[in-house]
């Protein structure tokens, strides 16, 4: 039960909370098989997960490119011997409000967060497919549910990141594949300290629980989804805000 033996692609995981999903999965035995667009970072959290036993390998792979998603895909079957679960974290933002949004800014989101969900989970069903059996973790965000202004296109690309999930957990729940998305609400990342002290404080005032969410809060999550226990769940929406959004 668990995950223990699992064989698992994390996304974005050089850092925040990619990283956090990674060690937690293989603290309870996973294999891992860590992406980001950087190199170094990745290959530097790969060795330091991989100091406690687990195997934890690194790769290059930019999720926007569909030609590294089906590399990405590729190695895993090939170094770790399977695809069990694919977490979806990878992300980005690019704030603005919308009359000073520039094209860039909204293409470069939506790339990242909505297309590279796509091209990773298209690379990982297939392998899923032939094994099946699979489990496909998306990281959405509460922006996706609420809104956020200044970020009309992170909430817009975190919102279709849940319509992904659901039409995906549809179609392939007959083959013995569950897809879900985890909403995390404020979480003390890189990303969230760019919020000026203000700002968070007043941020905070506004979460029920009273403080910003902890990678730990969220990698939590995940791995329960990723676990044998999950397994009649999909399709579903796990917010993980301090009761910010109910
Ligand atoms: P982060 O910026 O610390 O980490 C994101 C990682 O994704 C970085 O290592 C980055 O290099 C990598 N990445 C960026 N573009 C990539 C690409 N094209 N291909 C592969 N990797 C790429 O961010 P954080 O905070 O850890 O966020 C992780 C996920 O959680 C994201 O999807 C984010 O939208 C989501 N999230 C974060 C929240 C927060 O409060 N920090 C709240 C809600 C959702």
């Amino acid at each position: 039960m668990g995950v223990k033996g699992k064989r698992v692609i994390v996304t974005g995981a050089a850092q925040g909370i990619g990283r956090a999903i990674a060690a937690l999965l293989a603290e309870q035995g996973a294999a891992l098989l860590l992406c980001d667009v950087n190199r170094e970072k990745t290959e530097e959290t790969a060795r330091e997960i991989g100091a406690g036993g687990a195997i934890c390998l690194a790769c290059m792979a930019d999720v926007t490119r569909p030609a590294d998603a089906d590399a990405l895909v590729q190695d895993a079957v090939q170094r770790l011997g399977a695809v069990d679960v694919l977490v979806n974290n990878a992300g980005i933002t690019r704030d603005n409000v919308l009359l000073r949004m520039k094209e860039d800014q909204w293409d470069q989101v939506m790339a990242v967060n909505l297309k590279g969900t796509f091209n990773c989970t298209r690379a990982a069903i297939r392998a899923m497919l032939r094994q099946k059996r699979g489990t496909v973790i998306n990281i959405a965000s509460i922006t996706g549910l609420m809104g956020n202004a200044g970020q009309a296109n992170y909430s817009a690309s975190k919102a279709g990141v849940i319509g992904f999930t659901k039409a995906v957990a549809r179609e392939y729940a007959d083959r013995g594949i569950t897809v879900n998305a985890v909403a995390p609400g404020f979480i003390q990342t890189a990303m969230t300290d760019a919020i000026p002290e203000k700002e968070r404080e007043a941020l905070i005032n506004q979460i029920p629980l009273k403080r910003l969410g902890t990678p730990l809060d969220v990698a939590r999550v995940v791995c329960f989804l990723a676990s044998d226990e999950a397994a009649y769940i999909t399709g579903q929406v796990i917010g993980v805000n301090g009761g910010l959004y109910m």
